[in-house]
């Protein structure tokens, strides 16, 4: 890694689909922490599709990036400096408020998301703390405690079941009992949810003519819980198996990553709701940084006796920053995507 610190900045927002070009790399010079702050390199980058709505003009949960801002980002990296007594060079953290960056300044005071947490590698890999053990594994885990209220028997779809977020609700609901079944757009990545334990799976792009009936193939009593990552087509087809008194999660919506500006389409599904006594709930994880901790245990448990298998998809060297977020976007990933950025100490 270099002593200066190379960074992507936004450079105009995508119009759809973002392209490779809507960032540039600029070197700057390595920062210095001031009083009471820190400065960490970056082992890891996340790579995640709420990034979409960052870097879009249109209202969000989150602020967005301005152009020629740094790129917004999550990160597990170490402690190279520090004027703070609570930490010292050589700790590792997890945080989503480091950037695309190899250096950042941080400020230990900073709460909610963009705080720094403390990796603890005794507990997996360093990078788990991106991924089953950080954002995207408590977000399935607490989204499903809230709203999908699991009983044994049950039958839950999960869409873009072998990503980050997929793989660990794939896993919750078979460790609650449940019949879980994966929506995917290839053999292969359906092939690994068979393998961490899910029953069925839905190819959706094979099935893209059928997949109504594909999915009520898959699920013959109906769907009890849909965990939706993706809205689009896989979500009408899912609304028109929901079994009576489904719970329906509304966890994210990267089917839309190249209409994103685009007005939303009517409510078309309010009948299905009706007649299936159905709750529909949408979920954001920074509502819920209070059982962060809780959450984690229960998944570094789950990983320890067995009960968690996850795979990642890393690339290696910050050049492949946008790129990264392209196949994201676009399925190329097969699993957590990952950048690594420096050496793994923990490795
Ligand atoms: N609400 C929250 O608090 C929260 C927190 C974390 C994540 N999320 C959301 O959860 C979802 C999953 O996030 P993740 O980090 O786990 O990402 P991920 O699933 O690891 O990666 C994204 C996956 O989306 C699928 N995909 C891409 N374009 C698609 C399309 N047009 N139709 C259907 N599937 C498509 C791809 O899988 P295939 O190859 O199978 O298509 C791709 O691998 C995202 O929508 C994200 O925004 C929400």
């Amino acid at each position: 890694m270099s002593e200066m610190n190379r960074a992507w900045v936004l450079d105009h927002y995508p119009d759809g689909m973002p392209t490779a070009d809507c960032w540039r790399m600029e070197e700057r010079a390595r920062p210095a922490p001031g009083d009471g702050q820190v400065l960490a390199r970056s082992i890891y980058l996340s790579v995640d599709p709420y990034m979409r709505g960052r870097i879009s003009k249109a209202a969000n949960y989150a602020a967005g990036v301005q152009i020629g801002e740094v790129m917004h980002g999550g990160a597990v990296a170490e402690i190279a400096e520090s004027r703070h007594p609570d930490w010292k060079p050589g700790d590792l953290i997890e945080t989503m408020g480091f950037g695309w960056r190899e250096w950042a300044v941080l400020d230990p005071a900073t709460e909610g998301p963009n705080g720094l947490r403390r990796v603890d590698p005794a507990l997996g890999p360093i990078h788990a703390y991106l991924s089953y053990l950080g954002m995207p594994g408590i977000t399935a885990w607490i989204a499903l405690e809230r709203i999908g209220a699991l009983q044994a028997g049950e039958t839950v779809l999960v869409s873009a079941a072998s990503g980050a977020v997929g793989q660990v609700v794939g896993q919750i609901a078979k460790d609650a009992g449940c019949r879980a079944v994966a929506v995917a757009s290839s053999p292969e990545k359906l092939a690994w949810c068979r393998e961490i334990g899910f029953d069925a799976g839905v190819d959706y792009r094979a099935e893209a003519d059928r997949l109504e009936d594909a999915i009520r193939e898959a699920c013959p009593d109906g769907i009890d819980v849909f965990f939706d990552n993706t809205a689009g087509p896989i979500h009408d087809a899912a609304m028109k198996n929901l079994a009576q008194n489904a719970r329906i999660v509304i966890c994210g919506m990267v089917a839309n990553a190249g209409t994103f500006d685009q007005p939303d389409m009517g409510e078309r599904h309010l009948r299905r709701i009706l007649v299936a006594r159905a709750r529909m709930e949408g979920f954001l994880i920074f509502d819920h940084m209070a059982r962060w901790d809780d959450a984690r245990r229960a998944l570094a448990a789950m990983a320890a006796d067995g009960r968690l298998k996850f795979k990642t998809d890393v690339l290696d060297g910050i050049e492949h920053m946008p790129q990264a977020f392209i196949n994201l976007l676009t399925g190329q990933n097969f699993g957590k995507q990952l950048v690594q950025v420096s050496e793994d100490p923990a490795a």
